[in-house]
């Protein structure tokens, strides 16, 4: 490896290594009334996701419909902002962030879909792909809120 090449790398590496650590806390690097929002939303998808649970095992097949459909639906974030808020979080969100948002999003409107057509394998699959994604995304971006996830490993 040349030297030049060398330095490169380093200097690649260590951005990287910046980014990640910022990025390990969105929450706190937002203004209080933006996180206040963010928090809201968490707090309304984790009440889904408890209703859900009981609609599965129950075969309620409409209520995980309208309960999957809802978290889809809740942006808060999104319904609430203002143009100020928006390029705020612009700034402060990273790709990766918004990538694992959506993901999340679009898991739950599968597990609506699977719901209508009353498939319950599918929505079980489906409930546990959105567990690990909440864990995902708490462990990458939420540490300061969830200490506890930063030494476990999971895969993902
Ligand atoms: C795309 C990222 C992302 C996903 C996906 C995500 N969360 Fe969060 N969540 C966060 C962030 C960031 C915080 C920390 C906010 C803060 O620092 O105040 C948080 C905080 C929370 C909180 C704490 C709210 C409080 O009272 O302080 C709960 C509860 C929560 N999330 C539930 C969930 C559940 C349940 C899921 C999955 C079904 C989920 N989250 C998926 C990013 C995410």
């Amino acid at each position: 490896m040349n030297r030049r090449f060398l330095i490169i790398m380093i200097f690649f590496v260590s951005i990287g290594c910046a980014q990640t650590a910022d990025d390990k806390a969105v929450g706190s690097q937002l203004p209080n009334s933006l996180r206040g929002l963010l928090i809201e939303e968490m707090q309304a998808i984790a009440t889904s996701m408890d209703v859900i649970f009981r609609a599965i095992i129950a075969g309620e097949h409409d209520q995980v419909a309208q309960q999957a459909q809802a978290i889809h639906d809740s942006f808060i974030m999104a319904q609430k902002m203002t143009d100020e808020d928006s390029e705020i979080l612009e700034k402060t969100l990273s790709a990766a962030f918004i990538e694992r948002d959506e993901a999340f999003h679009h898991l739950s409107e599968h597990l609506a879909e699977a719901a209508r057509k009353k498939d319950l394998s599918l929505q079980i699959k489906l409930y546990q792909e959105m567990e690990s994604a909440c864990i995902a995304c708490h462990q990458n971006h939420a540490l300061d809120r969830f200490p506890n996830l930063k030494s476990i490993s999971v895969n993902h």
